[in-house]
């Protein structure tokens, strides 16, 4: 059973709580390896169609755990591969939601920006601190943050180490929505029900073909789109959801 993780399945959603309050969810080794260890097996489980990855209402997480890290050598750090095991977490294929409340801070802000949308509470605060410790970011904002906002806010965050609030998070497209701090999570969960309702090949395809945009050129990226599109036409989905279309009733996707 995991100790720093509460893993809560409802239908096709998963809900994922960041469990070390009085650390205000600082990311640890421990953390880090039963969030991969958990969720990976459930990310091939066709029952699951979106996880749900939050914190409680003073941080979604702090950042990576400083007192951890603090008197590791560069040996210790380079040998381990330090923070590399969270890619597992970015490479999962099935949607993932971040709902943050307060501080989502260094490895904090870093993880939601692995989610693949981030809904923030009023409350919400991102930032890149690690300046103010000697350091940089180290779990991706550099290269994340930088594709969401540009490269000018980027600059501003990561150099001065100051905090965004949810409405300009939201404003320059780190956030997808703000939602008031007692709605947060009906209105994720909510989302990530109508997520979950849906073909998840057809979902998994979706959200590869975004990603994409990240990655490629503009052609690269449109021929990538045209050809999983193409490919839809294999699945009993896209069968399904046209005829439901035609014939006005509601779609009864399969996932196949
Ligand atoms: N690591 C370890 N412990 C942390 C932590 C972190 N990142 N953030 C908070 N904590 C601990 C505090 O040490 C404190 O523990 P004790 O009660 O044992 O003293 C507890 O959580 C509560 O924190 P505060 O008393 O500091 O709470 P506050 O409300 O006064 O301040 C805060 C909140 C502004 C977020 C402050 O805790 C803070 O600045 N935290 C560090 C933020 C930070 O620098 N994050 C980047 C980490 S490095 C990183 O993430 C690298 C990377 O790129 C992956």
């Amino acid at each position: 059973m995991p100790n720093s993780i509460k893993v809560t399945q409802t239908g096709g959603v998963v809900l994922v709580e960041l469990n070390r309050p009085k650390a205000l969810n600082a990311l640890n080794q421990e953390i880090m390896e039963e969030i991969v260890e958990t969720l990976v097996p459930l990310d091939r489980d066709p029952s699951v169609g979106c996880f749900v990855l939050t914190g409680n209402e003073k941080a979604f997480a702090a950042g990576a755990d400083i007192k951890e890290m603090g008197s590791k050598t560069y040996m210790d750090v380079f040998t381990n591969d330090l923070f590399a095991d969270w890619d597992k977490f970015g490479a999962m294929r099935t949607p993932k939601i971040a709902a943050v409340a307060g501080y989502a801070l260094g490895g904090g802000c870093e993880l939601a920006m692995m989610c693949d949308m981030i809904f923030a509470a009023e409350s919400a605060q991102f930032g890149q601190p690690e300046i103010k410790l000697g350091v940089m970011p180290g779990m991706g904002g550099s290269q994340r943050l930088t594709k969401l906002v540009g490269k000018s806010k980027a600059m501003d965050m990561i150099l001065t180490g100051r905090m965004m609030d949810a409405a300009e998070a939201e404003r320059s497209g780190l956030a997808a929505r703000v939602i008031a701090n007692d709605e947060l999570m009906a209105e994720t969960m909510k989302a990530a029900e109508t997520i979950a309702s849906f073909g998840k090949p057809s979902v998994m395809m979706a959200r590869e073909t975004v990603e994409r945009a990240l990655e490629s050129s503009l052609r690269e990226g449109l021929m990538f789109e045209r050809r999983v599109f193409q490919s839809m036409f294999a699945t009993e989905d896209q069968k399904e959801g046209m005829a439901a279309f035609a014939e006005k009733r509601k779609a009864e996707f399969k996932g196949k």
